[in-house]
């Protein structure tokens, strides 16, 4: 995006981790970020790759501008590193927008926030980027970046338009009204370049600030309808007061993609267990509500056997026989994103101590 900054052009993934991540691992992972509300995720932007494949040989992927036979670059992208390495991409740069309008608006509640997204959206407006944090997330945000936050907040919510001058300008106008008209304690465009950015920042470096809180956090990536945003959000609230852990939930709303972390510390004895927990209700809630166990994280260790949550056993084979196709001898992430034949990880929430006994940190992804 720098480099084509000076064409007027940008790539529109914007995955947080973008001053550290790679392409190679985007497409690995089809990174998502706030933008790709309006612009899609990284899938939508991969044009061309070229790979090298388990035997050794390279293979170039198109995508562009309309493939013949399957869509392979479709296939790669998001096959977390199971069926090969891209080592070159083409990628597709759009124009960047006449005009950007950038609205902060604070909520007393985080279900109320989650309903004036579903407004918006249900006017036929459609933003770059509604995302919101909960009041923790605030908290941590706030001592970060000396900002204090009133205490009837519970909610702030950004959304971010664009488009000619003209339809920013309405499209910024329509949301402040559907704001107010939805309980906002108060929305407010973004007056400079500088508060535009410096909303941002908190957004995007939401993550870290959470060290503030707590020395370790496990982060989820759910993904629910956007209707059940509401419900979903009190229930995980409602989640970390029956486990006794404290929640900070940061999402990107306009896509019904929550990033509900888990604040611990990993010195309390027993901890772990009730963490684990606390994440299994999760991702059974993201099922429930008819949504899915990832947004943009993906499978990984982490939640490969849960896989059958979503998936038949049929599905999940025809999952492995892709794999095979590309890779035979399993050289690829071997064991990772798939799991194996029969395994099946139950969830029942509410029920305690359902983690298998012995299982290491490090194969279920907890960080911090
Ligand atoms: C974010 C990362 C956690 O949205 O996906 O900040
Ligand atoms: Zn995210």
């Amino acid at each position: 995006s720098e480099a084509a900054e000076p064409f007027g052009l940008f790539y529109a993934p914007d995955p947080s981790s973008q001053p550290a991540c790679t392409i190679g691992g985007n497409l690995a992972e089809n990174s998502g970020g706030p933008r790709c509300l309006a612009y899609g995720v990284t899938s939508n932007h991969a044009r061309r790759l070229r790979v090298v494949l388990a035997d050794g040989s390279e293979a170039e992927l198109s995508a562009a501008p309309d493939p013949l036979g399957y869509d392979l670059v479709g296939l790669f992208v998001g096959s977390e590193g199971t069926l090969g390495v891209a080592v070159e991409a083409e990628v597709r740069l759009l124009r960047r927008p006449e005009a950007v309008r950038t609205l902060r608006a604070t909520f007393p509640g985080v279900p109320l926030a989650a309903e004036a997204v579903n407004r918006v959206l249900l006017a036929g407006i459609r933003p770059i980027a509604l995302e919101l944090m909960d009041r923790s997330t605030l908290d941590a945000v706030g001592q970060a970046f000396g900002q204090s936050i009133p205490p009837e907040v519970r909610a702030l919510l950004i959304a971010e338009v664009a488009g000619l001058e003209e339809e920013a300008e309405w499209a910024a106008g329509v949301c402040r009204t559907i704001f107010a008209e939805s309980g906002a304690l108060e929305g407010e465009l973004a007056a400079t370049s500088q508060e535009r950015d410096r909303l941002w920042q908190m957004r995007k470096r939401a993550r870290g600030a959470l060290g503030r809180l707590a020395p370790n956090y496990y982060v989820h990536d759910i993904t629910v309808p956007r209707h059940t945003l509401p419900a979903v959000l009190a229930q995980v609230e409602a989640i970390g007061r029956e486990y006794g852990l404290q929640m900070a939930t940061y999402l990107h709303a306009g896509d019904g993609n929550l990033h509900p972390n888990i604040l611990f510390d990993a010195r309390q004895p027993g901890v772990f267990e009730r963490v684990l927990a606390a994440g299994e209700a999760i991702l059974s809630l993201a099922v429930e509500a008819g949504g899915t166990l990832s947004g943009e994280h993906g499978i990984g260790l982490e939640k490969r056997d849960y896989l059958g949550l979503i998936f038949t056993e049929a599905d999940l084979e025809a999952m492995r026989k892709v794999k095979r196709a590309f890779d035979p001898a399993g050289r690829f992430n071997p064991g990772k994103a798939l799991p194996q034949p029969g395994i099946c990880r139950e969830v029942r929430p509410g029920l305690k101590g359902r983690v298998p006994k012995g299982e290491p940190a490090a194969e279920v992804g907890l960080e911090g």
